[in-house]
């Protein structure tokens, strides 16, 4: 038995594709991973990592890389019998029709898919403002002061503008019904505190590459990144590009250590809240040592009048299955977890009590 690791994470990858709701994917990367054991041209788009280990072809995200590329692909239109193939709302998602087409493309567009792959995959999930909108709620309520936001690993920034969402916690709401941007989220639990008066009086965002929404091939290449079978998730995400181009959204390109630490500091009559989502396992250890230490120095400067909150959604280091929302806030520095949730943001299980 083969001890190469590709077909495996491939495998791996189709299964929560699958389990995720894009059947479509999980099909196509099942088609993929039986390619590559046969010596197909999907080995030659992954001659890159080829030799490998399994943690690193995780940490580089390269099944992603490889599913999203032909998705991107079919987006530009150069191929225009793939983009035929692939799934459209009035279309059933066909991966078994789809895949010999696919594989056929490989040949004349083998730049293409190699160039997308080149760098690691940046989705920015809107739907995960929905299990964020429960941490700033309670910061809100908790501390009664406007808020001032800033978002580590904000990719794009779709999620700076989550207060002008429109949100559906089962059978709760918040926000303006008018909204462009609805995100509904299967909720279980406690609500959070709802009532709460929210302002939020500054917004700040960075990533170490920043999608430019002003550019339509960087818009593509976000597109791209959402799972071809999930109409309403491609919605969701227009509907907040628009939103956030009409805004005006800015994401600082830095990195996060270096700007947390020149940027974040409480102010009195306002909450600072630091908050992220799926950001934290893709830094090196010394950079994720670095921060936490920045945070703790921030909090220590926290006073009730200039409390700081630290916001985040993410799965513990040593538990990547599963994905909590967690709070910690200062002065007091107490640290809770306020949810257990999906990391789409499809569902949230809030534990805090609101009394
Ligand atoms: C999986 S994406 C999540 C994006 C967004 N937070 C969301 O939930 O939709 C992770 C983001 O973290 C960014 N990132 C990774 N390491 C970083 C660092 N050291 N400093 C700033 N951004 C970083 C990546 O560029 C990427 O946009």
């Amino acid at each position: 038995m083969s001890d190469d690791p590709i077909p495996g994470a491939l495998r791996l990858q189709a299964g929560v594709c699958t389990s995720f709701g894009s059947p479509f994917n999980g099909g196509m990367l099942q088609h993929m991973a039986g390619d590559y054991e046969a010596g197909g041209p999907v080995r030659q788009l992954l001659s890159p990592w080829a030799g490998v280990g399994a943690r690193q072809l995780f940490d580089e995200a390269v099944p992603l890389r490889l599913i999203n590329a032909f998705n991107h692909l079919a987006l530009s239109g150069e191929a225009a019998e793939l983009t035929a193939a692939y799934p459209a709302p009035d279309r059933p998602a066909d991966p078994d029709a789809a895949w010999p087409i696919a594989r056929a493309a490989i040949g004349p567009h083998l730049e293409h898919l190699a160039a997308f792959m080149g760098h690691e995959p940046q989705t920015n999930e809107v739907r995960r403002a929905g299990c964020l909108l429960g941490g700033f709620l309670t910061v809100a309520a908790e501390t009664g002061l406007p808020l001032r936001t800033f978002e580590l690993g904000a990719s794009a920034g779709l999620n700076l503008y989550w207060d002008r969402f429109h949100y559906r916690l089962g059978e709760a709401e918040w926000g303006d019904p008018a909204s462009p941007v609805e995100i509904p989220v299967d909720w279980t639990g406690p609500l959070p505190p709802l009532g709460a008066e929210v302002q939020v009086v500054e917004r700040h965002a960075c990533d170490r590459r920043p999608t430019d929404l002003a550019d339509p091939a960087q818009r593509r290449r976000l597109i791209a990144c959402i799972w071809p079978d999930q109409f309403d998730r491609l919605a969701r995400s227009r509907a907040a590009i628009d939103l956030a181009l009409a805004r005006g959204v800015q994401v600082d390109a830095a990195d996060a250590l270096a700007w947390t630490r020149e940027r974040v500091a409480p102010r009195s009559g306002t909450a600072t809240v630091l908050y992220h989502s799926i950001f934290w396992q893709y830094l090196p250890a010394e950079t994720r040592a670095g921060l936490e230490a920045a945070i703790q120095d921030i909090g220590a400067r926290a006073s009730a009048s200039a409390p700081f909150a630290w916001l985040r959604m993410e799965p513990p280091m040593d538990n990547l299955a599963v994905v909590e929302l967690r709070l910690t806030l200062w002065p007091s520095g107490e640290d809770r977890r306020l949810a257990l949730v999906h990391p789409h943001g499809a569902t949230v299980a809030w534990e805090a009590d609101q009394e």
